[in-house]
C-alpha cells in the first residue's frame, strides 16, 4: 500500500484542513480541497498564497516552489474520488459518519479515509461503514505546517497495513508519526491532563498563586505555565476536553474536572479571548516577587544523597562534605535540612526528627536554575538562603506534598505509564508525542530515567496517602515494570 503519489481529497477547509492541504501539496501531492461552506476552500487557498508569499519575501521559500505548491491545490465544489481522503470537518460524530457514508459511495474499495478527529473514537466513527478497515485516525497538531507530531490512530477494525501506510506517508511529509490505539484523548491529550489538573488542584488547595505555579513550571523548561496555557487555550475548551476524557473513562476520579475551572467558565472568564481568566489581559501574569537573602554561613555543610540534584549542590558548594548513602537528597547546613521533596511535608519531616531543627523541602529542580518552590516547617529564613546561594530564586508556597514541579511531573509520568500499560503507545512513542505535540522539554520516560522509579513511586504513594482517593494511585506499570 504505497501512498507516495496518492491523489488527495481534503474535506473541511478550516484551520486544520487548510494546513493539511498545504503540507500535502508541499510534499508533491495533487490535493482537492472541499468544504460545504461556499467559498471556504477558495478563501483557504488565497490565505495560504499570501502566507507563502510572505515566506518568499523572507527568503525562506522560492517563488517557483510556492507556485508549484499552489498549483497542486484545487478547490472543488463537490466530493470527488481520491486515493486518500483526509477529513477535517466539524468535531461531531454523526456529521463525520454521514460524510464517510457519502465518501464510500464514490471511492474505490482500496481508498483510505483518514480522520483528523481530536477526541472522537475512531472505532465508533467506523461503525456502520462498508469498509471500516479502511478508516484510520491521522491526528495533526495546530499549526499543521510547524508541528511535527502526527498521532496515527487505529480503531478496533483498522487494518494494520492501512495504519502503516499512513505512518509512512506522514514520515515522508517530514512529520514524526506515533502509533496509538483509539482510546480517550489518544496519547497527547490524555498524558497532558495532569499538567492542567495538578495546577488546578494546587489552586483549589490554595497552595500557591497562578503566577507562582507558572513561573516554577517555566523554570522546569515548559514553554508556558499551566495557568497561562489554560488562559490561552480558553477555559471553555480546556474544561470541555477534561469533561470528555472524564466521561469517556467512565468517570474515573483520576480525571475529575476542577471546580476552580468550572467557576471561571461560569463567570465567562475564559482567558485571553475574553480579556480575563486567571490573569487580566493584555497585562497577563503579574511578576513573582523576588525574595532577597543574606549570604548564608554554616560550620558544617553536607550534600546528602545521589543523583542530579545532589550533584548540582555539590557543584555549587565544593566545600561541602558528601554523604551519598544518605536516604534523602539535599543539603544539611549545621542543624537545618533542605530536602528535595519526597512527597512528605516539611512539617511531617520536622516532626519525625529527634532534633527541634528547621526543615525546608524544595521542588524538583529541572532545567536552568530559576524559580524554585519551597515550603518550610517553621519560621526559618537562613536555610532557604542556601537555595539562593545555589543559584535558584526560592519562592515560598504552602507546605503541601509534592510541591509544584515534582507533583506535576510525577503525575505526567504516572499517566504515561498507564497509557503504555494499556497498549495505547510504547515508551518512546509517549516521549516523542509529548515533546513534539505539546513541546514538553522532555518526555515522561526521560524524566523517569533522570529522577528514578522509586523516587516517583514514593512521592505518588505519599500524595495518595495524604489525599486518600484514586487520584494519585500509582500505575501498576510504574510500580512493577520500571526500575
Ligand atoms: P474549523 O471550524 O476551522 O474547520 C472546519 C471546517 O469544516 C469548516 O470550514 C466547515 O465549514 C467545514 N465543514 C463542516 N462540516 C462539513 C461537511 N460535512 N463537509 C465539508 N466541510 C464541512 O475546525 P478545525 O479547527 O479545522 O477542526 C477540524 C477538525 O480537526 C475537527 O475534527 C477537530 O477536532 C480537529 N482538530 C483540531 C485541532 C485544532 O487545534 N483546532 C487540532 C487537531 C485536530
Amino acid at each position: 500500500m504505497n501512498l507516495d503519489s496518492a491523489r488527495l481529497l481534503v474535506v473541511g477547509a478550516g484551520l486544520m484542513g487548510a494546513g493539511i492541504a498545504q503540507v500535502a501539496a508541499q510534499a508533491g501531492h495533487e490535493v482537492a480541497l472541499f468544504d460545504t461552506r461556499a467559498g471556504a476552500a477558495e478563501a483557504a487557498k488565497a490565505k495560504l498564497a499570501s502566507t507563502l508569499d510572505g515566506l518568499v519575501a523572507k527568503g525562506k521559500l522560492t517563488a517557483d516552489a510556492v507556485a508549484a505548491t499552489l498549483a497542486r491545490i484545487t478547490p472543488v465544489a463537490a466530493l470527488q474520488p481520491a486515493d486518500l481522503v483526509i477529513e477535517a470537518i466539524v468535531e461531531h460524530l454523526d456529521i463525520k459518519r454521514a460524510l464517510f457514508a457519502e465518501l464510500e459511495a464514490l471511492l474505490a474499495d482500496d481508498a483510505i479515509i483518514a480522520t483528523n478527529t481530536s477526541s472522537i473514537s475512531v472505532t465508533a466513527l467506523a461503525r456502520g461503514m462498508k469498509r471500516p478497515e479502511r478508516l484510520v485516525g491521522m491526528h495533526f497538531f495546530n499549526p499543521v505546517p510547524l508541528m511535527k507530531l502526527v498521532e496515527v490512530v487505529s480503531g478496533l477494525g483498522t487494518d494494520p497495513h492501512v495504519a502503516q501506510a499512513i505512518e509512512t506517508l506522514a514520515a515522508r511529509w517530514g512529520k514524526t508519526p506515533v502509533h496509538t490505539r483509539s482510546t480517550p484523548g489518544f496519547i497527547v491529550n490524555r498524558i497532558a491532563r495532569p499538567y492542567y489538573a495538578e495546577a488546578l488542584m494546587l489552586l483549589q488547595e490554595r497552595a500557591a498563586a497562578p503566577e507562582v505555579i507558572d513561573a516554577c513550571l517555566r523554570a522546569a523548561g515548559f514553554r508556558m505555565g499551566p495557568c497561562e496555557l489554560m488562559d490561552l487555550i480558553g477555559h471553555d475548551t480546556n474544561f470541555a476536553v477534561t469533561n470528555s476524557v472524564f466521561a469517556a473513562n467512565f468517570f474515573d476520579r483520576r480525571f475529575t474536572p476542577s471546580l476552580v475551572q468550572q467557576e471561571l467558565v461560569d463567570a465567562g472568564f475564559l482567558g485571553r479571548k475574553s480579556g480575563r481568566g486567571f490573569y487580566r489581559y493584555p497585562e497577563g501574569a503579574p511578576p513573582v516577587p523576588v525574595e532577597r537573602f543574606a549570604s548564608p554561613t554554616a560550620q558544617r555543610l553536607v550534600v546528602h544523597g545521589q543523583g542530579f540534584v545532589a550533584d548540582r549542590f555539590a557543584a555549587a558548594f565544593p566545600q561541602a562534605e558528601r554523604q551519598p548513602a544518605s536516604d534523602w537528597v539535599g543539603l544539611e547546613a549545621d542543624l537545618a535540612q533542605l530536602r528535595l521533596t519526597d512527597g512528605r511535608t516539611a512539617r511531617e519531616i520536622a516532626a519525625a526528627r529527634e532534633l527541634q531543627a528547621p526543615v525546608v523541602v524544595f521542588d524538583l529542580p529541572l532545567g536552568e536554575p530559576s524559580h524554585l518552590a519551597y515550603a518550610k516547617s517553621g519560621d526559618v529564613s537562613n536555610p532557604v538562603a542556601w537555595l539562593a546561594a545555589a543559584g535558584f530564586q526560592p519562592v515560598e508556597m504552602a507546605d503541601v506534598p509534592g510541591l509544584i514541579v515534582a507533583r506535576t511531573i510525577a503525575m505526567l509520568i504516572d499517566e504515561a505509564a498507564d497509557a503504555v500499560q494499556q497498549g495505547v503507545c510504547d515508551e518512546a512513542g509517549a516521549d516523542a508525542a509529548m515533546k513534539l505535540g505539546v513541546n514538553y522539554p522532555a518526555g515522561p520516560f526521560e524524566w523517569l530515567g533522570l529522577w528514578g522509579g522509586s523516587a516517583v513511586t514514593a512521592l505518588l504513594d505519599r500524595l495518595d496517602a495524604f489525599h486518600r482517593g484514586e487520584r494519585y494511585r500509582v500505575s501498576p506499570y510504574l510500580r512493577h515494570t520500571t526500575p
